[in-house]
């Protein structure tokens, strides 16, 4: 089988980028290791930048998102006693978007079918030929039976475990990581948000952020222990510890109820360079992640997604390659940014196992100077909403 470019990873990122190169006649096979519902059930980001929603109408699939999605205009950041606002609106004249990604995912998948264009669940044994040639091809396994399907380019989409990135040899890679010493416990819950607006909270006993996805459906996460494992978290443990981290008013406002979903995710900082070898090209987190902290993984992914989009239809429309050629650079200036902006946020906001009284004052005089400075709250206001493309 041919095609013209064979995707790997049917996340959102592999999916977003087939749905825009499918607008523009450009033929696509996704490739999913696992079931459509088994993606759908990964609860993960909920803050979508205006440039991600952008690209989601310029595919095509930001109907039911344009109707059911929430503008948020600002945030609240808490730090012990401290509060405030930091209006993005105000600040930057722009704002974020409030959408699940599962929801992001169940319309691309919606999207995906309705075009007729091919997607593999269930593959296994995927590997890439030839990606330094001109001739790439990539085999997988079905059921016990090997296929292949030769293409001009392949686009690696398969997040941090997926295969893409090995591919690209060792002499030729370099990986930068750091590893936080604390994970994530978040939980889902069909309960009322505490706050029209998410808050994130710093305090004595770690982080917490209360999120959302609707008027009925929570979602809140605590700092906890990487040893922690997210079934000996009782819902009552979860509810009592996040009260105490969040402003007094909002945890007395707090309603709780059961538990729909608890998982814990580590926090780590990664960045693989070069994002391009060959005819393969790397996206979302295959090629690098970011904590959780400022909202910046799939936004991340959309980004990359842009480049690389505009950057295939001008080679399959003109013939330059200026686009494919420079696609690793364009992508990783914008990575390493956000990467200072979600290893900053996580920095200002957590609590780390070895921090001394001195790095508490600092930390306490930080969250002082962007409460009490316009300029600071600028900086975090442009990240949040998104850097340009
Ligand atoms: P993935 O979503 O990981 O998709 C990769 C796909 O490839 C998967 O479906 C996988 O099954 C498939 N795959 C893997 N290996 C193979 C293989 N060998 N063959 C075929 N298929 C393969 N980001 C934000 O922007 N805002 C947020 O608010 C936010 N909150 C988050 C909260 C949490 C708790 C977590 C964990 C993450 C959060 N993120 C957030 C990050 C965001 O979820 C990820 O950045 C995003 O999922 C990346 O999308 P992706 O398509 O690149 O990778
Ligand atoms: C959510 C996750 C985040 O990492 C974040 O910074 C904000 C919101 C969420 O899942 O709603």
């Amino acid at each position: 089988m041919r095609t013209q470019v064979v995707i790997i990873g049917g996340g959102p990122s592999g999916l977003l980028l087939g749905q825009l190169l499918h607008r523009k006649g450009i033929d696509t096979v996704v490739l999913e290791r696992k079931t459509r519902e088994y993606v759908l059930g990964r609860i993960r980001a909920g803050v979508l930048e205006v440039g991600f929603v952008n690209l989601m109408r310029e595919a095509g699939v930001a109907e039911r998102m344009d109707r059911e999605s929430y503008i948020h205009d600002g945030t609240v950041i808490s730090y012990g006693d401290m509060q405030f606002g930091v209006n993005f609106q105000k600040l930057t004249g722009n704002h974020v978007v409030v959408y699940g990604q599962t929801e992001v995912t169940r319309d691309l998948y919606d999207a995906r079918a309705a075009s007729g264009a091919k997607i593999v669940f269930n593959t296994e044994h995927v590997e890439i030929h030839g990606a330094d040639s001109t001739a790439p091809y990539v085999t997988y396994q079905l059921d016990g039976t090997e296929h292949r399907i030769d293409c001009d380019y392949v686009a690696g989409c398969d997040g941090f475990h997926g295969i893409s990135r090995q591919t690209i040899p060792l002499t030729v890679r370099r990986e930068y990581e750091k590893v936080y010493p604390f994970g994530w416990l978040g939980i889902l819950s069909e309960t009322p948000p505490v706050n029209d607006e998410l808050i994130y909270a710093g305090s004595d006993r770690g982080f917490a952020l209360c999120s959302m996805r609707n008027a009925n459906l929570s979602r809140y996460y605590i700092q906890c222990s990487l040893s922690d494992h997210a079934e000996d978290w009782t819902d009552a443990a979860f509810w009592q510890e996040l009260k105490r981290r969040i402003p007094a008013e909002a945890a007395e406002r707090l309603v709780t109820g059961p538990s729909i979903e608890k998982s814990i995710a580590p926090l780590r900082s990664f960045v693989c360079e070069p994002m391009r070898w060959g005819r393969l090209f790397l996206c979302g987190d295959a090629a690098h992640i970011v904590p959780p902290t400022g909202a910046k993984g799939l936004n991340t992914a959309a980004s990359d997604i842009h480049y690389l989009y505009h950057a295939l239809v001008q080679v399959y429309e003109t013939g330059e390659t200026e686009g494919i050629d420079r696609y690793s650079e364009k992508a990783l200036a914008r990575v390493w940014k956000t990467q200072r902006f979600s290893w900053w946020m996580t920095t200002l906001l957590h609590r780390f196992p070895h921090q001394s009284e001195f790095d508490l004052k600092i930390q306490h005089a930080e969250v002082e100077f962007l409460r009490d400075s316009r300029d600071a709250q600028t900086v975090l206001a442009q990240n949040y909403v998104g850097l340009p493309y």
